[in-house]
């Protein structure tokens, strides 16, 4: 079995070339629509030294074309299907009219091999985001269906050049070194904490190499693309600041103290760096004893001087309030060595063999995915908060659809959360977190667990707002 640390060295003996990051192609109404096809492709993650492999990209790229509107554009993208089965798109955190919201089965029809399907919306908050495939996402993001979605500032705080978009992703390479097809839809990644992968890369590239000047303030905008890993980092190594999480901007850069920074699949972070003079440096993924540098920075260049520090301006969402809230619960069950309750699939109720035929292992509320009625109906601009309960043995990267929520309270909590608006959030076992949303978007939305495979096993549900 060749190792992670024997891909890396012979990704670094390459050395030499420069990544300048996913390119750019606008989506902007005065250009027209842009094309975003899904096909598959064949590509090496490490060119020299494993073979090629069928991936499933956009526009044949890893990650996906970035896509970059400013603070309440619309974006007008013309999707085509070229995929042996259907899918469809979903903008990740995105405050996005319900017709757009691209899941499969609930807010669209999936696209049929060979048909096409026009996006077009309003980014109305500023901030990371990111698209991925949503129609058996477990299988389309794993195989590569993402890419970035950056909504800029009215007034842009940093120079384009000084904006560094960092998607990470991990992927499963079988001992050969192919990406593992056969392993997907494992029971075992299903039960237990999802798919994870033996390659971490970043923008596509192992030990993705690139040029930073002294002296000036940089942005980089980090993004979970994995199935189902939590990614760790300490900016304060790099000494870098917080900017954003999850898209939204906090309003005083901060440090996250002695913690790791955690990026939960899907989750955002946004981070403030000044490169110094003759100090190359690098980001490392610290979830390992021994941290894994996954982005080397050389500093280039004279030394300029440098401006002050930058501040984002929070976007504007509304408060809920916690007086008149419709209050729900929703409790996490199931998996590996978790607690077992009565689940109900497709309005039956699961027996000994039927976990295994349907891969229903968790459940939300002793449901597993979705039923025919919602978890709740509010009408719109009702307050609600949700308290979720993890009674399963395992972290889950809670994901609410179309709307912006604060974590209002948590009990036991050993994450820090500095930051009150978010999409998507860690919950650890044992772990109850009351979040709070103004429910205002009309429409069917999902609520589930972003590690995709937890997703696909029963934890998924929706909410009406009417
Ligand atoms: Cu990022 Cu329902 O997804
Ligand atoms: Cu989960």
């Amino acid at each position: 079995m060749i190792s992670r640390r024997q891909f890396v060295s012979a990704a670094l003996a390459l050395g030499g070339a420069y990544a300048i990051g996913p390119r750019i192609s606008q989506a902007k109404p005065s250009e027209g629509f842009l094309v975003l096809k899904a096909e598959e492709f064949d590509y090496s993650l490490a060119p020299q030294e494993l073979p090629n492999s069928p991936f499933w990209f956009y526009n044949r790229q890893t990650p996906g074309p970035e896509i970059r509107v400013r603070k309440g554009e619309t974006v007008k993208v013309r999707f085509i299907n070229q995929l042996p089965e259907p899918t469809s798109i979903h903008w990740h955190g995105i405050r996005i009219d319900n017709a757009m919201d691209g899941v499969s089965g609930l807010t669209q029809q999936a696209v049929a091999p060979g048909d096409s399907f026009d996006y077009e919306f309003v980014a109305p908050d500023a901030g990371t985001y990111w698209y991925h495939a949503h129609n058996k996402s477990w299988n389309e993001v794993a195989r590569g269906l993402y890419g970035a979605l950056i909504v800029d500032e009215l007034e842009p705080t940093f120079e384009r050049a000084n904006e560094i978009t960092l998607v990470v992703d991990d992927w499963r390479v079988d001992r050969e070194g192919n990406l593992d097809l056969a392993s997907l839809g494992a029971l075992m990644d299903w039960s237990h904490g999802g798919r994870l992968g033996n390659i971490l890369t970043v923008n596509g590239q192992f030990q993705t190499k690139i040029e930073v000047k002294p002296g000036q303030n940089y942005r980089l905008r980090l993004i979970n693309a994995s199935n189902a890993r939590i990614l760790h980092f300490d900016p304060a190594r790099i000494g870098a600041l917080v900017l954003a999480y999850d898209g939204q901007a906090l309003s005083v850069p901060a440090t996250f103290g002695d913690t790791p920074l955690f990026l939960g699949p899907a989750q955002r972070a946004d981070l403030l760096m000044t490169p110094s003079l003759g100090k190359d440096f690098e980001l490392e993924e610290v979830s390992t004893e021994r941290a894994f540098p996954i982005v080397q920075f050389a500093v280039v260049g004279e030394a300029t001087s440098n401006s002050a520090a930058p501040r984002l301006m929070p976007n504007r969402l509304p408060e809920p309030n916690l007086g008149t809230a419709r209050q729900f619960r929703l409790d996490m069950t199931g998996g590996a060595m978790g607690n077992f309750v009565e689940t109900t699939y497709n309005s039956k109720v699961l027996r000994d063999g039927d976990f295994r035929t349907t891969g229903q292992v968790w459940a939300f509320n002793g449901i597993a995915n979705l039923a025919k009625s919602p978890f709740f109906a509010v009408e719109r601009g009702e307050s609600v908060t949700v308290d979720i309960i993890n009674n399963t043995a395992f972290a889950h990267a809670m994901h609410v659809h179309g709307h912006h929520f604060k974590i209002v309270e948590r009990v036991d909590s050993d994450i820090d959360e500095g930051q009150p608006w978010r999409d998507t959030f860690l919950s650890v076992p044992g772990e109850t977190t009351r979040i709070a949303f103004v429910a205002d978007n009309p429409g069917k939305w999902l609520l589930h667990c972003h590690m995709l495979e937890h997703a696909a096993a029963g934890m998924n549900t929706w909410f009406e707002v009417t």
